[in-house]
């Protein structure tokens, strides 16, 4: 185990009021607008039905995950966090977080890879019962380094696609020992968070950086899954032509039918103004396509981690590489063309220096499910058996209703007629 200390022991104890003050003004922003946390928390807070469990997260700690975090904590759980990126950690919010007795953050912005996971084997040291995740980090540490904690697991949850890829590729091989909700495959997650949430916050943070325009740009779209249409779409709505590469037949033809430009990334390279990957996969913008890439172009990736674009390739081809703004590296390469990196190749709606990640309304609905999941593991999970677990629609159902009535939009239901014909087969023409 290790002595990692928490954020309140990393920052400098002069700064330490102030951050946590700031920390405290994001979260209750957020808060105002988060209504299904509201409903879910008061509920926790009620009936305490967390008290004795521990539950350790790794995830982007940012005013909204922190809601997540106290709802858990109100709850009576003892809660231990980090980040789950090097770069998208709030050091304020992470202050906030520690201040809460049943909370310890050991989240830092801009650690290097070995405090990384240093804070990661910090938060299994509180041999957690729960484990909640955005990228599969803390699963993959326990079963590889503390195996002897996962019979005290009841389970975990998964927030995002990259984790859930991985965790079906463990569970495939008969690794996966204990069970894991899907958090990401859900209806009320995947269409508003990665649809809409990466869309919003990826244009809006590739502009802030840039101070840079969209309209009449070519924008290649790598990826035409759900992150990729929400960029696509709002590319679009801002007056960019969008180019679109795929490897999926049916996602590249959907694109085409969308009316967008469909072509290799062998063909976008040489036209494309900026570049956003979006895949989840590796090794997307590679050498051939930085070598015939415009002067000036934008390189940016959504996805989970920064192996999409190539930029050891990129630092090989470049002869200088400085800081065009905050956020912006620019590679100048031997015939003066210039091709500027956002964020590092991370995550680029949480890593930039301005970036704010998701819009709060599209993360209450996530972290709505996230707690009614773990919520359902402490109070059912011996119902399930270690793997992949798709999350039960009634609790996802729960979550859009209670988004809607506070919403004050109101929906028929089916009339009894209605639902018998749904559920028969012998009702033809
Ligand atoms: P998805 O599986 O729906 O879409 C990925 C698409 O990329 C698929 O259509 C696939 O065929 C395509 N693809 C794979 N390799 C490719 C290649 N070499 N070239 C072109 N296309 C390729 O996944 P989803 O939900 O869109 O997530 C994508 C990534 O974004 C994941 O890493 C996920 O974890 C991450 N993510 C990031 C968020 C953020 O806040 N930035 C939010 C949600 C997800």
């Amino acid at each position: 185990m290790t002595d990692y200390p928490p954020i309140s022991d990393q920052l400098d104890g002069d700064d330490l009021p102030s951050a946590r003050a700031e920390g405290r003004r994001k979260m209750d922003w957020a808060a105002q607008h988060m209504p299904i946390l509201e409903r879910v928390r008061e509920e926790f807070a009620a009936e305490r039905p967390f008290e004795g469990e521990r539950i350790a997260m790794a995830m982007h700690v940012e005013a909204k995950t922190a809601m997540l975090v106290e709802t858990l904590a109100e709850g009576g759980a003892e809660v231990a966090i980090t980040g789950c990126n090097p770069l998208s950690t709030h050091d304020d919010v992470s202050a906030a977080l520690d201040v809460h007795e049943n909370i310890t953050s050991y989240a830092k912005r801009g650690v290097d890879d070995e405090e990384y996971y240093e804070a990661i084997h910090a938060v299994i040291g509180h041999e957690p019962t729960v484990t909640v995740d955005d990228g599969m980090d803390l699963v993959a540490m326990i079963h590889e380094e503390y195996p002897e904690l996962i019979d005290g697991i009841v389970g975990g949850a998964e927030e995002t696609t990259t984790g859930v890829h991985r965790l079906r590729a463990m569970d495939d091989d008969g690794a996966l020992e204990y069970p894991v909700f899907a958090v990401n495959d859900t209806p009320m997650k995947r269409l508003f968070d990665n649809v809409h949430g990466t869309g919003e916050s990826s244009l809006a943070s590739i502009a802030m950086t840039t101070n840079l325009s969209w309209a009449g740009k070519n924008v290649v779209v790598a990826g035409f899954g759900y992150c990729g249409k929400g960029v696509a779409r709002k590319a679009s709505g801002q007056n960019a032509n969008v180019i679109v590469t795929e490897v999926e037949p049916r996602r590249a033809l959907e694109a085409h039918m969308e009316g967008y430009d469909v072509m290799p990334m062998a063909e976008a390279a040489e036209i494309g103004d900026v570049f956003l990957t979006t895949t989840g996969n590796r090794d997307v913008i590679v050498r051939e396509h930085l070598e015939k890439m415009q002067d000036g172009v934008l390189l940016a990736n959504a996805g989970h981690f920064d192996i999409e674009i190539d930029l050891e390739a990129l630092a090989d081809l470049a002869v200088d590489a400085y800081e065009a703004r905050d956020g912006v590296t620019a590679y100048e390469l031997e015939d003066g063309r210039r091709l500027n990196v956002i964020a590092e190749g991370r995550l680029v709606n949480l890593a930039a220096p301005v970036s704010l990640g998701h819009p709060v309304e599209v993360m209450d609905q996530s972290f709505g499910v996230q707690a009614v999941c773990v919520r359902e593991l402490l109070e059912n999970g011996d119902r399930y058996g270690p793997g992949v677990h798709d999350v039960p629609d009634d609790l996802d159902r729960e979550i859009a209703e209670i988004k809607l009535e506070a919403e004050g939009v109101e929906l028929d239901s089916l009339t009894g007629a209605q639902r018998d014909y749904m559920n028969s087969w012998d009702h033809g023409t």
